[in-house]
């Protein structure tokens, strides 16, 4: 298919973390980004860069009346719950909301007769590693509802390409963080949950200290070693798989990570000397189902589609996030 100008993608949950990075990479593609968000999680100031529909995936009418209006002809699905523990606690707000919800979605698609879709899915999906790195063959035993519902996601994603011919790539990510490098838009969740946005609170002095959790892991320093890849690097790897579609890739499915990884202790280290702050840290008990180390191999999507990570290192990721934080605070 040749791409025109304004050829607009709709970006589910596109007002949230990555989705509305993802969104500055396509606009900066040439392409336009509808972003289709509940606002749950999402925010309006992180849409910048073309409409917002605020609506939900699993409300039928709305999706029928955005594509009608906007003609998408791809889609970026970002939109589900992802917090692992509260799907632990309550697994059917995350069936419904991202099992449920995105069936609803590739039912319109299906309807529609949209081709092309750009799948968020996550290392959560192997479970516990049984080597490392992670590679895309590694078996999926998910150990929580969270990732789950994404490889169920997965599995209605090649169903749907068997039957209707829906071509779409599932995105493994690893640990997402940093910034957009001009700090236009940023990691804001909240609740918070991940570690790079905690511990710049502990340095800003926003919450009183950052809690390790298990210090006696089988790992160099002791603690949980985590493959962290920076968010625009994210983004531009969703853009280079929907060009890969739109020129007649077939269904598929790649790992997102830097293929190496760095400890919390190293993190917390990091952001002392990135923040000029001291960062007070916290000894907890370790938690259950955190794998001593995760670690992706991303080298398929490497070769296939060309993609390399520009912000791989740890102080770049950091230094982004740093300058996003103080901007928001
Ligand atoms: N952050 C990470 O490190 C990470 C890692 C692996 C996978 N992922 C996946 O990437 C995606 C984006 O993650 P994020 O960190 O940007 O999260 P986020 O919460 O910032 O973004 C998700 C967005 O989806 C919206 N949303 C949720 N349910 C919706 C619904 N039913 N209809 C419309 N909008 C809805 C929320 O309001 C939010 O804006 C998620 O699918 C997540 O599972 C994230």
């Amino acid at each position: 298919m040749s791409r025109t100008k304004h050829q607009q993608v709709l970006v589910t949950g596109g007002a949230g973390y990555i989705g509305s990075h993802a969104c500055k990479a396509l606009a900066h593609a040439g392409y336009t980004p509808v972003t289709l968000d509940n606002l749950v999680y999402g925010h309006r100031w992180a849409v910048r860069w073309g409409p917002l529909v605020a609506g939900d995936i699993a409300d039928r009418a709305c999706l029928d009346a955005l594509i009608e209006r906007h003609r998408p002809t791809a889609v970026l699905h970002f939109a589900a719950y992802a917090y692992v523990g509260e799907s632990v606690q309550d697994p059917g707000k995350y069936y419904r909301n991202n099992v449920a919800g995105t069936l609803t979605l590739l039912e319109a698609l299906r309807d529609h007769g949209i081709p092309h879709l750009i799948f968020s899915s996550t290392c959560a999906t192997y479970g516990v590693p049984e080597q490392i790195p992670i590679d895309e063959q590694h078996p999926q035993h998910p150990i929580n509802p969270y990732g789950a519902s994404k490889l169920m996601i997965e599995r209605m994603l090649a169903d749907f390409d068997t039957a209707h011919g829906l071509k779409s790539i599932a995105l493994r990510y690893f640990n997402a963080a940093g910034a957009d490098p001009n700090a236009e838009i940023g990691e804001a969740h909240d609740p918070e949950t991940h570690l790079i946005p905690l511990v710049l609170d502990a340095a800003a002095g926003r919450r009183p200290a950052i809690t390790i959790f298990g210090d006696d892991y089988p790992t160099p320093d002791g603690t949980c070693i985590r493959d962290y890849i920076h968010v625009t690097d994210l983004a531009q790897a969703h853009v280079r798989a929907l060009q890969a579609l739109e020129q007649g890739a077939d269904s598929t499915r790649y790992n997102l990570g830097n293929g190496h990884g760095f400890s919390v202790r190293e993190v917390i280290d990091q952001a002392a000397r990135v923040t000029g702050r001291p960062i007070p840290v916290e000894r907890g008990p370790r938690r259950p189902g955190d794998p001593p180390r995760l670690i992706g191999d991303a080298t398929r999507i490497r070769r296939d589609l060309g993609w390399q990570p520009q912000s791989a290192d740890l102080e770049t990721i950091l230094h982004t996030a740093w300058r996003w934080h103080q901007r928001a605070s």
